[in-house]
């Protein structure tokens, strides 16, 4: 009886252990999604946390610039979308509005480098 208890217990232990590598191995599988998908993440935060999709349409005007046209200007003229939305380049689209713009600001200091950079990605995705 106390081998069997002795067994049953390896056995457990073997079994937590396997599955405690199996949680491991599905992290490092959505590390690497993530890296990935820099563009999807950045769709959601254009949506979600950035609120950017309330005034930035994809492919038309509305309160701001379309998508598309931002991206458009933006590789032409060889623009920085990160350095803008950190406020260390000044606006290339349509200046006249930039007072709406940087009502953001305060919003998008929050962002990290990886948030921001992940935002420019999805941008980049839409304008092509
Ligand atoms: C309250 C409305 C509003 C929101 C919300 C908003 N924008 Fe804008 N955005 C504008 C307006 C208006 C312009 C045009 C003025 C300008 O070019 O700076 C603009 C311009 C831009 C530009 C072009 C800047 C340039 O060089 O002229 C980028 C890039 C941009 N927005 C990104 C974003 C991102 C990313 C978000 C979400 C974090 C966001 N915007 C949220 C109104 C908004």
């Amino acid at each position: 009886m106390q081998k069997f208890i002795v067994i049953l217990g390896a056995v457990c232990i073997f079994f937590s252990c396997q599955s405690e590598k199996k949680e491991k191995e599905s992290v490092t599988i959505g590390g690497k999604k993530k890296e990935m998908s820099l563009a999807d993440q950045g769709k959601k935060l254009f949506n979600d946390k950035g609120k950017c999709y309330t005034c930035h349409k994809l492919d038309k005007k509305s309160i701001g610039p379309g998508v598309a046209e931002i991206m458009k200007i933006y590789k032409e003229q060889n623009g920085d979308i990160v350095a803008f939305l950190k406020q260390e380049a000044a606006p290339i689209v349509d200046p006249q509005s930039y007072s709406v713009m940087k009502t953001n600001f305060a919003l998008l200091k929050t962002f990290s480098d990886e948030e921001l950079e992940a935002l420019e990605a999805y941008m980049q995705s839409v304008g092509n």
